[in-house]
């Protein structure tokens, strides 16, 4: 349904940017901006030449650190933001072509939007301000009172405001006003949702009920979003895809699982979720499975994507839970190792012991009934399918 490609966004830098890494040299990628050659590294790329396709009724998430380029992007596809290079489509209609000088503006595009610096109109109700965008809408395309009616108070029970209809928007709190922003865009259902952070100024809480929630509308009116967080475990409940961003570009898109368990690189399964990385050496390629040669012997990596070439220098990225720690031996041989613990962590639903093998220090994640002092004797066993190769960066 949308398509962005090679969409990059720079900015003039100023001197002692603390993002000196992003800024490109003449003729580096990015290309398409106007460069001066007297100030090589006079601009930043915000965002450097990304590509991504949002398929219909699909919540796609860009995910990535603070100042990784998310809003950026946004807001180059709602066409708040004139990008440097690319180009953006809505099935077959152009929204943007830097090449062809095609800048749609936009609210000729039509997309429902929430950004992380939301506005509430302050001298209407909470139930006007939903209603708003249905009210303004030409007569042929308006539904009529009652159907606007269920729809506002549909939208006010998705963000826990069901109650608060004739509330002046101005009595709300931070976070309310947040919600009210979110149902003021999920009201006129619009071909695209843009989200930047929609649900940032939550507790923890209502945070967490809001996803699913959110989720659930979105599935039940096959909505189309692009959802921008910098949270992994919202990313990773919401999303059918996400695209990992990083210093202005996209390491990996998948689904949430595939993110998870086969990281692209180090990166990416850095920033989701805790993981152990080992080096090791690729031995031989046995069909999907790879064995490989660790400081502390062989192990086994299986049903691996990408195929790597005896001899290559590879990352093993095994998350701790996929690493079961006994007192007793585990009667399968394969990727076993005996340790000694040395550290172990109460996480509350879980406990975690970190084990020294020879050099190496592995993290496990168990049952917090697996309670192991430091000091014990045991044995380490990792499902090959839990192994997950990672180029060496
Ligand atoms: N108007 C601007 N002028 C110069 N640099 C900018 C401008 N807007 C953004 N940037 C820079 O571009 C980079 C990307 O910013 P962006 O707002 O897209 O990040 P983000 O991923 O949304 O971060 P956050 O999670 O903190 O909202 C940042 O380094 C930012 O400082
Ligand atoms: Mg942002």
């Amino acid at each position: 349904m949308l398509t962005v490609e090679s969409l990059a966004k720079s900015y003039e830098s100023t001197a002692g940017s603390p993002r000196r890494s992003l800024a490109r040299r003449l003729g580096g990628r990015g290309s398409g901006a106007q460069e001066d050659p007297a100030a090589p590294q006079a601009r930043v790329f915000a965002v450097d030449g990304i590509d991504f396709e949002v398929h219909d009724g699909e919540l796609f998430t860009l995910l990535g650190p603070s100042g990784c380029g998310k809003t950026t992007t946004l807001r180059s596809v709602a066409g708040l933001e004139r990008p440097t290079a690319g180009r953006v489509r809505l099935g077959e209609r152009v929204l943007f072509d830097a090449d062809k000088g095609v800048n749609l503006r936009a609210n000729r595009r039509g997309f429902g939007m929430v950004f992380q610096s939301y506005a509430i109109w302050p001298h209407m109700s909470v139930f006007k301000n939903v209603s708003f965008p249905l009210d303004v809408m030409p007569r042929i395309k308006r539904p009529d009172r009652r159907e606007i009616e269920e729809r506002v108070q549909q939208a006010l029970e998705v963000i826990e405001l069901g109650g608060y209809a004739s509330r002046p928007a101005t009595k709300l709190s931070g976070g309310q006003q947040q919600r009210l922003a979110l149902a003021r865009a999920l009201v006129t259902r619009p071909e695209l949702m843009l989200l930047d952070e929609p649900l940032s100024n939550l507790d923890a809480k209502l945070r967490e009920s809001m996803r699913f929630e959110l989720k659930r509308l979105q599935r039940e009116l096959s909505l189309t979003a692009v959802y921008v967080t910098h949270d992994q475990s919202e990313a990773l409940v919401m999303s059918n895809r996400i695209a990992v961003m990083n210093e202005g570009r996209i390491e990996q898109i998948g689904k949430p699982r595939e993110i998870y368990t086969r990281p692209a690189t180090r990166f990416v399964a850095e920033f989701i979720g805790t993981s152990n990385f080992i080096e090791a050496d690729v031995l031989e390629v046995q069909g999907n499975d790879v064995v490989v040669e660790t400081s502390q012997g062989r192990l086994v990596a299986a049903n691996c994507p990408r195929k790597p070439a005896p001899g290559e220098k590879v990352l093993l990225s095994i998350r701790p839970e996929s690493v079961d720690v006994s007192e007793k031996p585990h009667t399968d041989g394969t990727n076993t190792w005996s340790g000694k613990v040395r550290n172990r962590a109460f996480l509350g639903d879980a406990i975690d012991h970190i084990t020294e093998v020879g050099d190496l220090k592995v993290r496990s994640r168990s049952n917090p009934s697996v309670s192991l002092a430091p000091g014990t004797e045991v044995h380490l066993a990792i499902a090959p399918e839990k192994v997950a190769l990672v180029p060496v960066d």
